[in-house]
């Protein structure tokens, strides 16, 4: 399955946590971009543009999945854009793989972000200001709400949302479903 939301929206987290609960193997994109170029996203970003980042994406993605063809049983968290992406968009409906779009208030995926920036040090190029992320996310929701699932996320634990996850795509292989 491929998860998908805004920046802050728990997908690597929870894509652990499900990877974990299912057995499954787990895939960021991000990482995938990064080891394909060579550099951080934050440098591609710094050095070539959105634009160029945008294009090291899209064929991020149609590599990994071409693979997914073969091993299904993957977890994948998508970039906060990636799915906002039309073409992305287009190749992930085309795959028929379900698509989980973890949802939060703007406010709730600021106050993660600007935690995650202090005390991990993560560095997100498109955070901008709370104004600014909250016109983004507005912008983009709609899109993510074409996700075959919508799951809330807000003011719960990792675990209850993998659970939850779990339970609405009737995965759980611990009820021998
Ligand atoms: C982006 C989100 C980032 C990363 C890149 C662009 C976006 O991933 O792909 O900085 O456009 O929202 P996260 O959603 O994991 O922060």
């Amino acid at each position: 399955m491929v998860l998908i939301g805004f920046m802050g929206a728990g997908k690597s987290s929870v894509g652990r946590a499900l990877a974990e609960r299912l057995g499954w193997a787990f895939e960021d994109l991000d990482e995938r971009i990064e080891q394909r170029e060579r550099r951080k996203v934050a440098e591609i970003f710094r050095d070539s543009g959105e634009a160029a980042f945008r294009r090291a994406e899209h064929a991020a993605l149609k590599e990994l999945l071409v693979e997914l063809r073969t091993r299904v049983q993957k977890i994948v968290a998508l970039g906060g854009g990636a799915f906002v992406q039309k073409k992305n968009a287009g190749l992930i409906e085309a795959s028929g793989i379900p698509t989980v779009f973890l949802d939060a208030d703007a406010e709730e995926l600021w106050r993660r972000c600007r935690s995650q920036s202090e005390q991990q040090g993560l560095e997100r190029p498109l955070l901008g200001n709370r104004e600014s992320f909250r016109l983004l996310h507005e912008s983009r929701r709609p899109h993510y709400l074409k996700a075959s699932l919508r799951q809330e996320t807000g003011g719960k634990t990792v675990g209850e949302i993998a659970a939850e996850v779990v339970e609405a795509l009737g995965l759980d292989r611990r009820r021998g479903r």
